[in-house]
This record gives C-alpha cells, structure tokens and sequence, in this order.
C-alpha cells in the first residue's frame, strides 16, 4: 500500500528554503522534532529526494540500552571517507576531532547535507557533536537536519543538551504536528474502515493511522503493542502498573481510582504525564491515542484483566453516581456474572440468571433490545435479530 505524504508541504519549503541558503554559504541547523511515529523520518526521506545536487551524510543513534559512544559519528564519518579510530588515536580530544570531522565535511564545490536521526538515544559525546557542529555552521555551505522525539521524558533532555547554547538565529526548529482529520480521511478513502473511527483510534499520528489501515485493527495493535510496550518497560514499575490500570477504562480514567487499583502511589502516573503517553485532564487521565491504550488493555493477562475490572467495579460502587452501564462495562470484563445479572438494565431478567442457557422471551421488544446493546457494548449478534430466543450468560 503507497502512502502518500500529506501535510507536509510547509514543512518541506521551509528546509528547501534553508537549504537554497546553505547552498549559497550560510549554513544552518534544522530540528525536526515530534511524539514516535509523527513522520520525521519520513519528512526527512522526502526532504532528501528533493535534494539531488547535495551531498547527503547520515548518521542514526539506536535503541540500545547502553548508548554506542559516538554510534551516529562513526556512519557520518564513513560517508566522509573518514578513519574515526585513526583520527581519535592521533588528536586525542573531542575538540579536535570534531573540528577534524567537520573540516572532512566541508566541500567547496558542493553543498554537504548532515542528516542525523534519534539523538534521543544517542550518547553525550554525540549529542556535543551536534551541538558543536550547530555553532558552526553560519558560514559554511552544510545543512544538518536532526530528527529527534520530544515526547519522551529523556529525549527532551538529549534534545536540550543537543540545543544548548545554539542561538535561535542559527537553528529552526520544525514541530510536527498529527494528521488532521481531513489527511486522515483521505488516507481512509477505499479502506474498509470509517475516517472518523480511524482519527478516533490514532489522533492523527502518522503511525498510527497507517498501521491500522494496512492490516486492521488486530494487526495494527499487534505492531503498535512492541511500541508502546516498549516505553512502557523504560517507566518506573509503579507506572507501569498504573498505566496498566488506565488502560481498562474505555475513554478516560479517574485518576484516583486507577491509582487505587493499582494500588501504586499518587505521583505514578507523572512519568507516564511527562513522556507523553497520557494527558491530565483535570481530575481524569487518559491515553493519547486511543490505539495506545487498546494496545495495552490487550496485552494484559486475562487474570490481572478479571482482577482490575474486578477492584475497579468494586469501587465504582462505593460511588453513588456511577451510571449502570459504566458498571456493566467492567462486570463484563471481570466476568462477575453476579453484577451482570444486578445492573441488567430490565429488572425482570435477573430471575433468569445464573445460568448457562439463560431465554429470553421471544416476544422481548425492540427498543429494550437496542437499549441492552448500548448498555452491554458488543453482544452477541441474535441479539439484534428479530424476536429469537437468546443465551443471556454470553453477554
Ligand atoms: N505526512 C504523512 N502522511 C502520511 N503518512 C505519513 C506521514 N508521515 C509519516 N507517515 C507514515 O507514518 C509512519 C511513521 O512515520 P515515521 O517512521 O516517519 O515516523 P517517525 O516520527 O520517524 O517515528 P519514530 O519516532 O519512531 O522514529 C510511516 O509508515 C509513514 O509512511
Ligand atoms: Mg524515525
């Protein structure tokens, strides 16, 4: 499936513009800066295609758990024809070496492009790199463009480090921003599923949307589970357990009783707050993207599911304003058949439970059965089929 790039046009003259100038001596520094997945790898491919008549060095940092020192140099320096070992052995200090490597990239015929991506994984020594190189690039024919995610708790302070001391007039920072609904429905067109409920699921990131319209839903939460869980095991256990948490309620979450039911304390969800992941809103929590929370809702084991649903229930309860059908959400998800039969929204059914096989009246009217798929959420189709019996306990 091609994907087009869309809402990216300005983004794009701004670099094309930047780089008309480097080209004619006055270089300059580009951030390109966006949560996981919001498309600066992918502005960065494009922005590269355009650039035929430049000479293009890469350099990317990894996911590594111990940052390679000075990973992204030494792809910088390849492309540069450069021994980086050599050229450490015989300089000695992170001064001259960078001077070194600069000076090797610097061309007088041509424009040099330096392309370097993720400094939020990179090591200090690289980070001063980018940093040293920025400082210097007002009188010289390089356009460095760093691609970089801001989302992260940690990647804002590589990325600070990385900035220090740059002045504003020698860099441009370019924040992207998620698809509008718009992009988003244009990318849907032809899909089997509906704009607004792929906007809904994904808030626009790129990444998002794209995983669920190439394989659906079940595929896109399968891929986006290594992502997400992924940040989630660099947080702190308790906030991973209260994100956990989060994640069962199915919009957003009183941040009270998530914590409670987590049973993790008041400042746990901070990290999660400042990386991103979930916004406050006021006494609620919720996920960014809706996608991210399916995501980790669905990798729970069914027992630690049964067993928040179960707490969370138990708690709901404690609270006189809780409407039934937020109750029978979670007494589904626990499995409490007993609350099942307690919240069924016609007093009369509860005769009929519990048991296995439980019938309802063939004559059961309509509006009461549209009235029991609001309440129950997914139920089981004979349930909408004209007066036919129906087991109960499925629900
Ligand atoms: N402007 C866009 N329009 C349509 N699709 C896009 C756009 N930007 C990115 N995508 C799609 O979104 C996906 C993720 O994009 P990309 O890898 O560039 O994100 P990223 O910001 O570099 O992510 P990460 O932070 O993980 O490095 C890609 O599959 C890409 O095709
Ligand atoms: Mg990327």
């Amino acid at each position: 499936m091609d994907i087009p790039i869309l809402e990216r046009d300005a983004a794009l003259e701004q670099l094309d513009r930047l780089a008309k100038a480097a080209r004619f001596g006055t270089g300059h520094t580009v951030f390109v800066t966006g949560e996981a997945g919001a498309g600066k790898t992918t502005l960065l491919r494009a922005f590269e295609e355009r650039m035929t008549a430049a000479w293009a060095l890469r350099g990317a940092c990894e996911d590594l758990s111990i940052p390679e020192p000075l990973g992204p140099l030494r792809d910088l320096a390849h492309d540069a024809g450069v021994d980086l070992d050599a050229l450490w052995r015989n300089e000695g200090d992170r001064l001259s070496v960078f001077l070194n490597l600069l000076g090797s990239i610097e061309r007088t015929d041509e424009m040099a492009l330096l392309l370097i991506e993720d400094p939020h994984w990179a090591d200090e020594a690289t980070l001063d790199f980018v940093r040293f190189v920025a400082r210097r690039l007002r009188t010289r024919r390089i356009l460095m463009v760093v691609t970089a995610r801001d989302g992260e708790n940690e990647g804002r302070a590589q990325l600070r480090r990385a900035m220090d001391g740059v002045s504003a007039a020698d860099m441009t920072r370019i924040v992207l921003q998620p698809l509008s609904a718009d992009a988003v429905g244009l990318l849907a067109a032809g899909s089997s599923q509906t704009p607004e409920e792929v906007f809904r699921i994904t808030g626009g990131n790129p990444f998002y949307v794209t995983e669920l319209l190439r394989g659906g839903i079940d595929d896109a939460l399968r891929s986006v589970q290594d992502t997400v869980l992924n940040r989630l095991d660099r947080l702190p256990q308790q906030t991973h357990q209260a994100l956990q948490a989060v994640s069962i309620f199915p919009r957003r979450a009183e941040r009270d009783w998530a914590l409670e039911i987590a049973g993790a304390e008041d400042e746990a969800l901070d990290p999660a707050i400042e990386s991103g992941l979930i916004q406050e809103d006021g006494a609620y929590v919720a996920f960014r993207h809706e996608i991210a929370r399916l995501a980790v809702e669905t990798a729970l084991r069914p027992t630690q599911r049964r067993h928040l649903n179960k707490a969370l229930l138990i708690r709901m309860q404690t609270d006189a304003g809780v409407p039934n059908a937020r109750q029978m959400h979670h007494a589904r998800a626990a499995g409490d058949r007993a609350q099942i039969a307690r919240l069924a929204p016609w007093p009369g059914a509860r005769r009929w439970l519990p048991g296995p096989t439980v019938r309802l009246p063939t004559t059961f009217p309509s509006p009461s059965r549209f009235r029991i798929r609001r309440m129950t959420g997914r139920l089981p189709s004979c349930f909408s089929m004209r007066v036919r019996p129906v087991a109960l306990s499925a629900v």
